[in-house]
C-alpha cells in the first residue's frame, strides 16, 4: 500500500520561528529516501505552514507523487491548477480549527465542488475529496466526478486514542468520548465497520480509496486490514516520532507498517 507523508508539520515549526529551519526541501529529500511513496501538504488559505513557494519547489523537486490538499476557493485552485501536482485533494478549511476536523460536506457545497474538479481535471489534476466515511457520501463523491476518496479516520483514531494511551487521562481528554471501556470498543468495531464498507462501495463505484487523520504507529495496523484501502496519508505522528528518532527512521518504520505481507 502507498506511504503517503504529510510534511504539513516541518513547516508549522519552521513558521514558529519565521525562519528557513527546519527546511521543508530536506524533509522533502529524506522522506523520499526513506520510503514515502508520496508526498502530501496542504496549502491553507491562512497560509499557516505551507507556503505558496513551498508548493511551487516541492511539486519541481519531488521525485515521487505530490499530493496538494487545498479548500474550494476559486484562488486557491487556481495556485493547485498552475503548480498542477500529481493529484488535488478537497477538503473543508475553517479558520479556527488546529486540524481539518471532518469530511467535507458534499451536499451543501455542491456546485462549488463540481466546478473545482472539472476545472482540475481540465488541467489533468486528478480529484481525491477528503469525506468522512459512508455509502452515501461514496455515492455523492462519485456523482461529483472525483476520480479517488479519501476515507477521514480521525474519529477512529479518537476512539482508539482513547481506548489504548493515556489521552483521557491528559488535559487533551476527548470531552464527548469519555464513555466505558465497553461502548467504547463498541464503537470503535463500528466505526472500522462504517470505514469497510464506505471503500468496498467506493471500490464498487469505480473510485480510488485512500485514507487519513490521526493515524498513528499503533493504531495503522487496523487500516493496512483493509485491502480496498490503497494508500494511506500520515503527517503529525511521523513528524513527532522524529523529534526522538528523526526523520528517516520514523519514515522507514511507517513504511514498514504500512507494507502488506
Ligand atoms: N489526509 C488529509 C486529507 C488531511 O487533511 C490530513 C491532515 O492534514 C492528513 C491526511 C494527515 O493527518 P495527520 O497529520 O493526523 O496524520
Amino acid at each position: 500500500m502507498k506511504l503517503g507523508v504529510n510534511i504539513d508539520h516541518v513547516a508549522v515549526l519552521r513558521e514558529a520561528r519565521e525562519v528557513n529551519d527546519p527546511d521543508i526541501l530536506q524533509a522533502l529529500y529524506v522522506a523520499c529516501q526513506s520510503g514515502a511513496d508520496q508526498i502530501t501538504i496542504h496549502l491553507r488559505e491562512d497560509r499557516r505552514h505551507i507556503q505558496d513557494i513551498d508548493v511551487k519547489n516541492i511539486v519541481m523537486l519531488s521525485k515521487v507523487p505530490v499530493n496538494l490538499e487545498c479548500a474550494i476557493d476559486k484562488d486557491i485552485i487556481e495556485i493547485v491548477c498552475q503548480n498542477k501536482p500529481h493529484r488535488a485533494t478537497l477538503v473543508p478549511e475553517k479558520r479556527h480549527e488546529i486540524t481539518t476536523e471532518g469530511g467535507l460536506e458534499l451536499y451543501n457545497h455542491s456546485e462549488d465542488i463540481k466546478t473545482a474538479i472539472a476545472k482540475l481535471n481540465a488541467s489533468e489534476i486528478p480529484v481525491s475529496l477528503f469525506v468522512d466515511p459512508s455509502i452515501e457520501t461514496m455515492e455523492k463523491s462519485k456523482e461529483l466526478g472525483a476520480q479517488m476518496v479519501e476515507l477521514h479516520t480521525g474519529h477512529f483514531a479518537n476512539l482508539f486514542a482513547m481506548l489504548n494511551s493515556s489521552l483521557p487521562y491528559s488535559n487533551h481528554s476527548i470531552k464527548d468520548l469519555e464513555l466505558s471501556r465497553q461502548t467504547l470498543e463498541q464503537e470503535l468495531a463500528n466505526e472500522i465497520e462504517k470505514i469497510k464498507t464506505a471503500a468496498k462501495h467506493a471500490v464498487g463505484l469505480g473510485l480510488e480509496v485512500a485514507a487519513g487523520h490521526g493515524l498513528n504507529y499503533h493504531n495503522v495496523y487496523k487500516m493496512v486490514k483493509i485491502s480496498e484501502i490503497i494508500e494511506l496519508n500520515i503527517g503529525q505522528s511521523i513528524v513527532a516520532r522524529s523529534v526522538f528518532t528523526g526523520l528517516q527512521s520514523a519514515v522507514k518504520e511507517m513504511k514498514k507498517l504500512t507494507t502488506r505481507r
